[in-house]
């Protein structure tokens, strides 16, 4: 269809739908979101020309996730975006049923755009084996709002014979003058790997390896790659599909998290540590990073899953769900990365903070809230165990090596996510009307959930052993 045509639809669609989104208590204050229908994926994440860009997977016709385009989002600072609507549509032969996700390489004057193109043929398919392609495609721009034709630089039938037909998500990175690209795949025998293509121009794509995966233990698909070095390591970040709940561990139907490698001489081979999940919350996909020119790695993630049956948004009646996480710039200590919001946040707060000391041996309610817009840092160094309630029924709570958040009805259908740690330092929590991330002891660990509550509760709730510090934030 014509990007008119397109243009058309969505433009009947706004005027239809538009008013609910907007007036639904439930759109969040400084997360991103599509403006109207649905999100998913954080796509060509840059900076370029001074300013920061977030593609997005967005399907702007439905909250449910149908056809998807590349949505775009603008910020000089990280913290406040502008809404440049639909950048790419699926507007060619080779990307007609999804302008599927991708990542953005700067160059020079030139941001190079490199995303999937997805392609259903009509008929009995099972679209594993049969019946998709999945093209990757490359745009430029060189104002990063306005693209180029697209070209098609790789098909199915570039990729080994022993891929199904899910192959996407490419991500391009430059080393020693050689360009590289990692691609999420599946076998035709179900099992997640990568592939690695190398380039001289960025046009021209040759085959390079498997470094890694076709495992037993590692699912059938990996989605959305990314390969990046923090510390000098080489890190691999990835969204693995069909790997089994061990304990409090891979509780979500799909997995998102890294793990630090190595990789051989001529990138054959990437030796890879343990897996470890980066979010334990409820909500949270598909995350991608980028460098930018103050040097840091940033991430940001999609909140949200695909295929997640157990719990519900109930915004999709006012047309619209999901969202991103905040931007989170990322260190490594000790090869577990550590996810820190972006110092840029802090202009978010507003007025003075609210501080207190409180014992916890007491039990204690301080009415601190006006709005769930907040932010709010606990330093618990002087604590065993606790117990920490707010916006109606969340619990987080610590006692014997276990971190728990706990949702009752605000949930929605997500009850109880885990995680096993030592010892709780401090507690960071970034709240925004219906949303929660939380960060454990400076980002070691972070949970990221949405939460629906009827109403504001002005109470924080705290009991356990020891002294907490509060520092409350009005955002
Ligand atoms: C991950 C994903 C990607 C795909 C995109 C389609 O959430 O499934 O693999 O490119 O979403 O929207």
């Amino acid at each position: 269809m014509l990007r008119k045509e397109f243009d058309k639809q969505i433009k009947d669609c706004m005027d239809g739908n538009l008013a609910a989104v907007k007036n639904d208590k439930w759109r969040n204050k400084y997360h991103i979101m599509a403006p109207i229908g649905w999100i998913n994926d954080p796509n060509g994440l840059c900076e370029f020309n001074g300013e920061y860009h977030c593609f997005y997977q967005y399907s702007p016709l439905t909250p449910m996730g149908g056809l998807k385009f590349w949505g775009q989002y603008t910020s000089k600072d990280l913290v406040n975006w502008e809404d440049r609507g639909v950048a790419l549509y699926p507007d060619i032969a080779e990307d007609k049923d999804g302008v599927y996700s991708g990542s953005a390489f700067v160059k020079d004057d030139t941001v190079y755009f490199f995303y999937t193109g997805n392609v259903k043929h009509a008929g009995e398919h099972d679209y594993i084996l049969t019946g998709r392609e999945q093209n990757v495609i490359l745009v430029t721009s060189k104002d990063g709002v306005n693209f180029s034709e697209k070209t098609v630089v790789l098909r199915n039938e570039d990729f080994p014979s022993n891929m199904s037909l899910h192959v996407r998500d490419p991500k391009v990175w430059e080393e020693d003058g050689v360009y590289y690209m990692v691609l999420g795949a599946r076998t035709v025998d179900d099992k997640g790997c990568i592939l690695l293509y190398k380039s001289k121009d960025l046009y021209n794509w040759e085959f390079n390896s498997i470094p890694a995966g076709e495992r037993d233990d590692m699912g059938y698909m990996w989605e959305c790659p990314d390969t990046f070095k923090l510390e000098g390591k080489d890190v691999f970040m990835f969204s693995p599909q069909g790997i089994d709940a061990e304990g409090y561990k891979y509780n979500n139907v799909y997995q998102s998290g890294y793990a630090v490698g190595n990789f051989d001489e001529g990138k054959k081979h990437l030796e890879l540590g343990d897996f470890i999940e980066i979010d334990r919350g409820f909500d949270f996909y598909a995350p991608q990073t980028f460098e930018d020119s103050k040097n840091r790695r940033i991430m940001i993630g999609w909140m949200g899953v695909p295929d997640a049956v157990i719990h519900r948004n109930p915004t999709i009646d006012n047309f619209w769900q999901h969202a991103l996480t905040i931007p989170r710039e990322l260190i490594l200590k000790n090869d577990k990365i550590y996810q820190v919001p972006v110092i840029e946040l802090e202009t978010l707060r507003k007025g003075e903070a609210y501080k207190a000391e409180v014992s916890l041996e007491e039990g204690k309610t301080l009415e601190i809230f006006e709005n769930n817009t907040f932010e709010l840092n606990i330093d618990l160094k002087n604590c065993n165990d606790f117990r920490v309630s707010l916006r109606e029924d969340c619990v987080l709570s610590f006692k014997d090596g276990v971190f728990k958040l706990e949702l009752g009805k605000s949930g929605y259908g997500r009850a109880m996510r885990a995680v096993e740690i030592n010892s709780i330092d401090s507690l960071k929590i970034f709240s925004d009307n219906s949303i929660l991330e939380i960060f454990l002891n400076d980002g070691e660990e972070v949970f990221t959930t949405r939460i629906y509550n009827d109403s504001i509760d002005k109470c924080l709730k705290l009991e356990g052993t020891g002294t907490a510090l509060i520092e409350k934030w009005n955002l």
